[in-house]
């Protein structure tokens, strides 16, 4: 059996059994085994298609977008096979092995400093804003503001979740960014079985966390730092914080003690599911998104031998001392 084409290979990623010292079923869904190497893989591709089927976005067009990394990483892929020209625009934040991924797609970086806020005019959202107003033939995926982002997980990430476990799933867990993933598959699952328990997770340090008045982190692509109406509250039962302390301790224990070489983000989700599970009984099936692969990380040194508690210390980069003093 062959794929048409790299986008069919998009999906249908492996949902495997985690040996959890606890009497619920954990269950992860494999998100890095997209052809991208993320979640975002799923959602830029059908921003893209749908844009095709509309007319907004036309043979010869520029796709601009703005990214923490996975999902201009999928969009660059996506846009170097179907022939657009493709500007991602990124905050200093991004790990060097996203940013050079993106460029080996061929596509063109915008680079700003990160900012407090996404509706900044300097935020590297705003920038992606007003180059695609001036850029003429040019399609705007805007993640961050299109519910569409979350409607690309309601038909592909929820389905599969749903057939994969017989419908028997009684719990799901997802870092929430755009919070794109989480309510769409949220959606899905809920109509399904009003009784699923959906759970998002956010950075502690969040603008939606501190009530507005956001602090820096390190985990890149989970933090709710803006109102988005991509996140569909009315499909989450609870929103749950995790600190970058426990996000990144659990990377090393993933890498070293079980073979799991995931992203900062799977591992905030790996810490608080496992914490939410110790109150459910051997009856919770429960599925969470690993979102992408440690691979984008490795120079970042979050899964060292023996670092310990100085890990957090020793990976303040000169760019994350620079957010500090911008408390960002
Ligand atoms: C690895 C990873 N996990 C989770 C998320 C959050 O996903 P969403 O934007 O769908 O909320 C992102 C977002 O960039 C991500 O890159």
């Amino acid at each position: 059996m062959f794929y048409q084409s790299l986008t069919k290979a998009i999906g249908n990623t492996p949902l495997i059994k985690f040996s959890a010292d606890c009497p619920a079923t954990i269950l992860i869904k494999l998100e890095y085994l997209n052809p991208g190497g993320s979640v975002k893989d799923r959602s830029a591709l059908y921003l893209i298609e749908k844009a095709e089927k509309s007319g907004q976005l036309k043979p010869g067009g520029t796709i601009i977008d703005a990214s923490s990394g996975n999902q201009g990483i999928a969009t660059a892929m996506i846009g170097a096979m179907k022939g657009y020209k493709v500007i991602i625009s990124v905050s200093e934040k991004i790990s060097q092995e996203k940013l050079k991924t993106i460029q080996a797609y061929g596509a063109e970086i915008i680079m700003s400093k990160p900012t407090k806020f996404l509706e900044d005019p300097e935020s590297y959202h705003s920038k992606a804003l007003a180059l695609h107003k001036k850029t003429p033939n040019s399609f705007m995926p805007n993640q961050y503001f299109n519910p569409v982002n979350a409607e690309a997980h309601y038909y592909s990430l929820g389905p599969e979740i749903w057939e994969q476990t017989d419908g028997k799933i009684t719990h799901f867990f997802a870092a929430a960014g755009t919070g794109g993933h989480v309510s769409g598959v949220g959606k899905y699952l809920k109509e399904k079985n009003p009784n699923i328990r959906v759970i998002a997770f956010d950075s502690e340090n969040s603008w939606r966390s501190t009530h507005g008045k956001p602090k820096p982190y390190k985990v890149e692509g989970m933090g709710i730092d803006f109102d988005s109406p991509v996140l569909n509250k009315n499909v989450i039962d609870e929103i749950l914080t995790v600190s970058d302390r426990d996000a990144l301790a659990m990377l090393k224990k993933l890498a070293h003690n079980y073979g799991l070489l995931v992203g900062p983000t799977s591992g905030a989700v790996a810490y608080a599911t496992f914490e939410y599970a110790k109150k459910l009984d051997n009856k919770a099936i429960c599925v969470m998104v690993f979102g992408d692969s440690g691979r984008a990380y490795l120079s970042k040194n979050f899964y060292e031998q023996g670092k310990g508690k100085q890990l957090l210390k020793s990976t303040k980069t000169k760019q994350y001392r620079e957010l500090e003093k911008l408390q960002i």
